[in-house]
């Protein structure tokens, strides 16, 4: 069959490259792609929201399966978009209709699902212009630090942590009257603060029975010893060491099978794949955040621990089949770093040639932001290069992907020595 899968990072990419695999894919688009996705498939140049053009392209190209990689176009609704369309309604889409994707694009509907399903989360209320006095007086309700997040979608930079009580009020004033995140920040959710270790849970599903893929640890921050600024990940390892079998089954228990009953109950329209933002406190899960996607750096390193035809898996989450499929996984470790541009997650350089990728060996260089101009290869984002391994631990794979970071060589090009140094 033919596939477009919209997005342009190393999710896509990691995605690609798994699709790419199956007997069952006859053509791959990606819409738009990146340099990496052009050695799997076809790029195509359409903006992931422009859901007039996908039509066209998907029509006229007998497009048989749509995967959605990025939450906007989600949230956006391009799943209702197909199904209200009488040419595309019978064309599977991969990822929930708009009313499921609000367990992403809205913290406070993802809260109060949490709430009525009696999943595991920090206790909240949440505030708006017309109730802000309230929100100061629950701020003085809790300890520090103080936990706030503006509602809607920021682009991962609308959850912020403060220490002091009276910054915490400002920065509340100035979400909700000022704007700070725009139109994400009219409302605010403020949360307890949970101290304890984080990692990824993912989940496809079909919104009746679900499987649960290779779980994930990201490194979030810039700086080694997890310091400095938030980004969208510097690495990520595959499996969680810290994760035994123990505690996976209460994540399944009271975490995972809750949600997808949850989505039943309410239905909620949900083909798609669930991450669950975990963290463990003591030795009891409980969620941070929905999203309706994969994550990223993370799928870089779930999908190499996949067995399982993908292709087949989305065809029969397309069904509604998905429980007569078996799983099958890689028991190996799988690592990536993440090779950025300088400057990242600040102001940084585009542009800038890449060399040194023909030189790779055991090791999966997944394109996050490059782009091609002839036959060169030029760094077109913040994150640039996800370098993936095997190994029968992390130390085996950790130690292949920096060995063949050393070999890819742009401007002013920086990782983190250190993923991994937390285990
Ligand atoms: P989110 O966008 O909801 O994932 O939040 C971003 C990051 O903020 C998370 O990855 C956590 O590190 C942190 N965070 C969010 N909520 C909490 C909480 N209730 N307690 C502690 N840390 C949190
Ligand atoms: N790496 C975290 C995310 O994709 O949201």
């Amino acid at each position: 069959m033919n596939v477009l899968l919209i997005g342009s990072g190393g999710r896509e990419h990691a995605l690609s490259w798994k699709m790419a695999q199956s007997p069952k894919l006859d053509k791959l688009f990606i819409a738009p792609g990146n340099a990496g996705t052009a050695l799997l498939g076809e790029n195509v140049p359409i903006k992931e929201t422009d859901f007039d053009a996908i039509k066209a392209f998907v029509l006229d190209n007998n497009v048989q399966l749509v995967v959605v990689g990025p939450e906007a176009p989600l949230v956006a609704g391009i799943h209702d978009f197909f199904l209200a369309d009488a040419d595309l309604k019978n064309i599977p889409v991969i990822g929930p209709q708009k009313a499921g994707a609000e367990l992403e694009g809205s913290k406070e509907f993802a809260k109060e699902f949490m709430m009525r399903h009696n999943i595991p989360t920090a206790a909240y209320q949440s505030f708006h212009a017309g109730n802000l006095d309230e929100g100061y007086t629950f701020l003085e309700s809790l300890k520090a630090p103080y936990v706030l997040k503006a509602d809607g979608l920021a682009a991962g930079k609308g959850v912020l942590i403060i220490e002091d009580l009276e910054e915490a009020k400002r920065e509340l004033r100035s979400m909700i009257m000022d704007n700070k995140f725009g139109s994400a920040g009219a409302k605010v959710v403020i949360e307890e603060f949970l101290s304890g270790i984080e990692m990824s849970c993912f989940v496809l599903t079909d919104g009746k029975s679900y499987k649960i893929l290779p779980n994930a640890k990201d490194y979030k921050r810039i700086g080694e010893g997890d310091t400095g600024l938030n980004t969208g990940g510097m690495g990520a390892i595959s499996p969680v060491p810290f994760a035994d079998a123990e505690f996976l089954q209460k994540v399944e228990d009271r975490i995972v099978r809750p949600t997808v009953e949850g989505i039943q109950k309410d239905e909620l329209p949900y083909k798609g794949f669930v991450f669950i933002g975990l963290i463990r406190v003591g030795n009891d899960p409980f969620v941070i955040e929905y999203n309706v996607r994969l994550g990223d750096p993370e799928t870089e390193v779930v999908m190499p621990r996949i067995k399982s035809d993908m292709v087949e898996m989305f065809q029969m989450v397309g069904e509604g089949r998905l429980d007569e499929v078996e799983l099958e996984l890689d028991p190996r470790t799988v690592c990536t770093v993440m090779m950025v541009s300088g400057g990242y997650p600040e102001a940084y350089e585009k542009g800038k040639e890449i060399t040194g990728l023909k030189d790779i060996r055991n090791s999966i260089a997944f394109h996050a932001g490059t782009t091609t101009d002839g036959d060169k290869v030029l760094t077109n984002g913040g994150r640039v290069i996800a370098m993936t391994s095997y190994g029968n631990n992390p130390e085996e794979a950790l130690a292949k992907s920096y060995t063949n970071l050393e070999k890819v060589n742009f401007d002013k090009k920086y990782y983190r020595g250190d993923i991994g140094f937390d285990l």
